[in-house]
């Protein structure tokens, strides 16, 4: 009913029930002791007005009361603060089988990339029920990616990855605003999401379903799926030449000593120069790329150029997908060894 008057954005998401829950919470206390105050403050003033009573009656404290108006904002907020903490760490995991997409956003658009290659602009297409996974970065000032229907938003930051995930729970189409300001046109970055049917997504990733609510028999482009993430990733790869130095399967292990092999290292840890050990995530993969001589693996010279401004946020991205495809962490490899 409050979405139908407009007082708060239609629930899309499994995240929405929970936030607007708290929400309301808020307000309610807000509203109850704001109410409790003015009336009491009222009713006081006529009551004990001077006409009526010429000189106070002085209270020297009252250990129960005291007890009282302590304990009842403290366990209020204390509510307050498990159950926001709750819904916190909620919005921060993504669950592990979460569909993932890429974002990145300039001044003054949206692009998104599907693994399986599908790339959109200002328009992200996703299936319902199923958790998404969005790894975003910016490639130029501060934006923030907003679904009002799903109560979600993240900060986009040049120079590093944000994530923010959610499950749509129904399909429709629903706003997505850039909600920091980024220049002349922030107002006009909007797009939206549209949420499908799982089996629609499908089709709409290979190019073959309706886009939204068109017949399905108006599929003409049938079959038109572009290279996956991963192929895009292979082909920048080689453009930059990387696999001068990198060997991407174990044959070539012996021949590419310069830098460290690729196979089987996303997810892996690694040991560097300085000691530290780090996890190869997308992060790392793409501090690696565009400052190579930051964290050095171990055992390896520090041989490699910079490639900034050699390849973009977008090709940055393909390039992890392609990494990510070149095999399990080598310890879940390792471990499977002995079962043989
Ligand atoms: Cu991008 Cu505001």
């Amino acid at each position: 009913m409050l979405t139908k008057l407009g007082f708060i954005p239609e629930q899309a998401s499994t995240l929405a029930g929970r936030v607007d829950a708290l929400y309301f919470f808020l307000i309610g206390v807000t509203v109850f002791f704001s109410v409790l105050i003015a009336v009491l403050v009222l009713g006081f003033a006529v009551r004990y007005r001077r006409s009526r009573h010429a000189k106070a009656v002085q209270i020297h404290g009252n250990l129960a009361l005291e007890l009282l108006w302590t304990g009842i904002p403290f366990a209020i907020a204390m509510m307050i603060f498990v159950w926001s903490a709750q819904i916190f760490m909620t919005i921060v995991r993504p669950p592990d089988d979460a569909l993932e997409i890429f974002v990145v956003g300039k001044q003054w658009m949206w692009k998104l990339q599907h693994m399986e290659g599908r790339r959109e602009i200002n328009e992200l297409h996703v299936p319902a029920g199923r958790p998404v996974k969005l790894t975003m970065t910016s490639e130029d000032v501060i934006h923030s990616f907003y679904v009002p229907a799903f109560r979600v938003k993240q900060d986009v930051l040049p120079g590093r990855y944000t994530t923010l995930w959610f499950e749509a729970t129904k399909p429709g189409s629903y706003h997505l605003f850039c909600t920091e300001y980024c220049g002349t046109e922030h107002s006009r970055m909007i797009g939206r999401v549209v949420v499908l049917e799982p089996h629609e997504y499908a089709d709409w990733l290979t190019g073959k379903g309706p886009a939204g609510a068109a017949p399905a028999a108006g599929a003409a482009a049938a079959g038109s799926a572009g290279p996956s993430m991963a192929d895009l990733g292979k082909a920048a790869f080689e453009r930059a030449a990387c696999q001068t130095c990198h060997s991407v399967k174990p044959e070539e292990d012996a021949m590419k000593v310069v830098g460290p092999p690729l196979h089987g290292i996303y997810g892996h840890t690694v040991k560097l120069l300085t000691g530290e050990e780090v996890v190869v995530d997308d992060a790392y993969i793409r501090k690696s790329i565009l400052e190579p001589m930051s964290q050095v693996v171990a055992n390896y010279p520090p041989a490699m150029p910079p490639y900034t401004g050699r390849v973009t946020e977008e090709e940055i991205l393909q390039m992890i997908a392609y990494i990510k495809s070149l095999g399990a962490p080598a310890a879940a490899s390792a471990a499977a060894q002995p079962a043989q």
